[in-house]
């Protein structure tokens, strides 16, 4: 790798200022943070900025709902997610907000310089709108009964029954969420981005590396369907910034939110005296990298380049996409406890656990990654506490009680010295590319020949020979060496650990110092750096993250807030005993089970009802994998008139319990129960 100090702004997607830091996110942020702390170990300049998402309609009605001013609650909330993401040491050079003087400056002045090269264009639309609350309502906010099955109370967007996408003027009976109002329909002017005009550049820019090539590959197959004009105007009222020229007419949040990662370096920049433009002008040796989830992809890869070449600023170097988190193996869920805070976790584990964990998983590619937190607490005690910090362990104390806290002149195995020094190279490499997995295997690798090498040796047994003194401070500098070594290169992942494995060994560390030696160098005293992971600690935490139902706030709460808020639902009015026995309640096993494709929620089930199969489509995709269900007992309503659907003809339901999302779970009758009993 090439010497030259290079200069780098990074920036992560900024989160919305009206949910909490969860796990999820955590993953982009420390993702984001090591590569930074790797930079900077390596010497380059590299800055990195955050903010607060703090715009748009949900976090306007949810401050109507706390009774405060969104301002205030931005402010609020900015601060509690500064605070955790510190606590994680994931720490932005800056974490700013979007509702700023220079986020509004920047947002006029990229408007006006696309407006005069002729990129926007207005035209009036029809949209649904809140005739009580007086407000244009976005399909989330909109619910009502499926087009195409006829059932109710489905979102704006989509059936969780059927899979259908719709639009929110196709609903029947529709309701709006925010006042239980019927829309009306009415017409509004709108302002619009002109993005069909970028499509050579972004189809270029997208396929000459600035993205991973799978992701590329996709975009390609979305060039291909054709690039749309993009509605970049709400109406008031909305929580953002004016148009300017528009009364009333407010820049749509994503449009100001990517304005907000220069507005939040340019806030930094005034404070320190740096130059804000050498980062933003075409034609610099600098280098941008934005961090991001897979489903935010299309806002940086086309609007934002597209944006960015309009105004006339450069573009991306390269915007890094990674996938999503799963806990244990499913979505995270408020009821299994497994949507997890950042501050939850805070109150009861290590926050360099999952700093470590998620580095040993990361890659380059947008797969998802899987937090599962026995293995969690498996890899941090065998690898860091058994591992790594182990070695210091073993060797400090006969430094300290026998050697006068020296470091002996000698080294006593060359070989092995060389072999961790020139292991640099592929960990950086691999650090550099985002491949942190293969960085933390190597870095085991060595953890174990370091072992090893202390077991062979034994200088507990050598230490009580007056003859072999010398070889025992030479074994145990020996091992000293190699965790310094180890330490370096998990600088970027462990701040912490490597700070208090600094102060032990009275040293600053470098990536470049890993080449030299500390022979003859003082060291202090050996305190305990880190715990073994407690799997009773890991059990509080879920249970401290499972949430009542009867706890959930309002509707507009549950639409507002990020996916997985659960519905309040109440009882239903009471029926006769004689409408219950119509219904025929059956055991059956599910023979088969698999996805349909081009339905985000449904799963086509086979199921045997003692001799007779039937077909049904469950609308559980978002819970279960369909191979997990093959061979499980359910219950299903057996004579409800078959309904012919888009995919085939569903001959009955299976009963599910659950708000919705990934906290569903289907009926599963105790062992005994036989395909086609009745159930009474
Ligand atoms: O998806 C989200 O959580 C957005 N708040 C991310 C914005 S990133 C950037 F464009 F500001
Ligand atoms: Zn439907």
């Amino acid at each position: 790798m090439s010497s030259r100090k290079r200069r780098i702004l990074t920036t992560s997607a900024l989160p919305y200022a009206n949910g909490s830091i969860h796990l999820g996110h955590l993953l982009e942020h420390i993702q984001t943070d090591i590569w930074v702390r790797f930079q900077r170990l390596r010497g380059h300049t590299c800055f990195s900025v955050c903010a607060d998402d703090a715009h748009g309609t949900p976090v306007m009605l949810k401050a109507q709902e706390l009774g405060i001013t969104p301002e205030e609650m931005v402010a609020q909330t900015r601060q509690e997610h500064h605070q955790d993401l510190l606590d994680f040491y994931v720490n932005y050079d800056n974490y700013y907000v979007t509702h700023s003087p220079e986020n509004k400056a920047l947002c006029e002045l990229i408007y006006k310089r696309l407006d005069e090269n002729g990129y926007i264009s207005k035209r009036s639309i029809n949209q649904l709108f809140d005739p009580e609350k007086q407000m244009f309502l976005p399909d989330r906010f909109v619910k009502g009964t499926c087009p195409k099955c006829g059932a109710e109370d489905q979102n704006g967007d989509s059936c969780d029954v059927c899979g259908a996408t719709y639009s929110p003027t196709e609903l029947k009976n529709p309701k709006s969420v925010v006042s239980g109002a019927e829309p009306i329909m009415k017409e509004s002017e709108h302002y619009f981005f002109d993005l069909p005009q970028f499509e050579s550049m972004l189809k270029e820019w997208i396929n000459t590396g600035a993205i991973q090539k799978e992701m590329a590959n996709k975009f390609n197959e979305w060039f291909e369907q054709g690039l749309q004009q993009w509605d970049i105007s709400r109406d008031a009222p909305y929580f953002g910034f004016e148009i300017p020229g528009a009364p009333n007419k407010f820049f749509y949040v994503w449009v100001d939110a990517p304005v907000g990662y220069m507005a939040s370096f340019k806030n930094y920049c005034d404070a320190n005296g740096l130059d804000h433009e050498l980062y933003w002008q075409t034609g610099n040796d600098t280098e941008l990298y934005h961090f991001i989830g897979k489903d935010i992809s299309y806002f940086h890869c086309l609007f934002w380049p597209a944006m960015l070449e309009g105004a006339g600023f450069r573009k991306p170097t390269k915007v890094n996409i990674h996938g999503f988190v799963t806990v244990n193996g499913a979505k995270m869920s408020k009821s299994r406890g497994t949507f997890i805070k950042a501050r939850t976790y805070l109150q009861h584990l290590n926050p360099e656990y999952l700093r470590y964990y998620y580095a040993s998983k990361l890659n380059d590619s947008v797969t998802d990654i899987d937090l599962n937190l026995p293995d969690l607490a498996q890899k941090v005690n065998a690898d860091l506490v058994g591992k790594v910090v182990n070695i210091a362990s073993r060797c400090a104390g006969f430094i300290t009680k026998k050697f006068d806290g020296k470091l002996s002149n000698n080294i006593e195995d060359k070989a092995l010295i060389k072999q961790f020094q020139e292991a640099e190279d592929d960990i950086a490499w691999y650090f550099e590319s985002r491949q942190y997995n293969k960085a933390i295997r190597d870095i085991m690798a060595l953890a174990d020949k370091a072992n090893q090498y202390i077991d062979a040796a034994a200088p507990w047994v050598t230490i009580k020979d007056e003859s072999k003194q010398q070889y025992t401070h030479d074994v145990c500098s020996m091992g000293i060496h190699l965790f310094r070594i180890l330490m370096i290169y998990l600088t970027p992942v462990l701040p912490k650990l490597s700070e208090q494995a600094q102060a032990f060994l009275n040293d600053e560390f470098s990536w470049d110092a890993a080449k030299d030696l500390k022979l003859g160098h003082e060291i202090n005293k050996f305190k305990a750096m880190m715990s073994r992971v407690e799997i009773d600690k890991i059990d509080a935490m879920i249970e401290a993250s499972k949430e009542n139902l009867k706890e959930t706030k309002s509707q507009v709460a549950n639409v507002a807030s990020d996916k997985g808020q659960l519905a309040e639902d109440p009882i239903s009015d009471t029926i006769s005993f004689e409408d219950f026995a119509k219904v025929d309640l059956r055991v059956v096993k599910i023979v088969n089970a698999e996805a349909v494709e081009k339905a985000d929620k449904l799963i086509r089930l086979e199921l045997d009802l003692g001799g007779e199969t039937r077909q049904v489509f469950a609308g559980i995709k978002s819970a279960y994998d369909p191979s997990t269900l093959i061979g499980k007992h359910t219950v299903m309503v057996a004579n409800l008139a078959p309904r012919k659907m888009r995919f085939g003809v569903s001959e009955g339901m299976v009963l599910a319990a659950g708000p919705g999302g990934s906290d569903l779970y289907i009926l599963n009758p105790d062992d005994g129960a036989q395909p086609g009993m009745r159930v009474k």
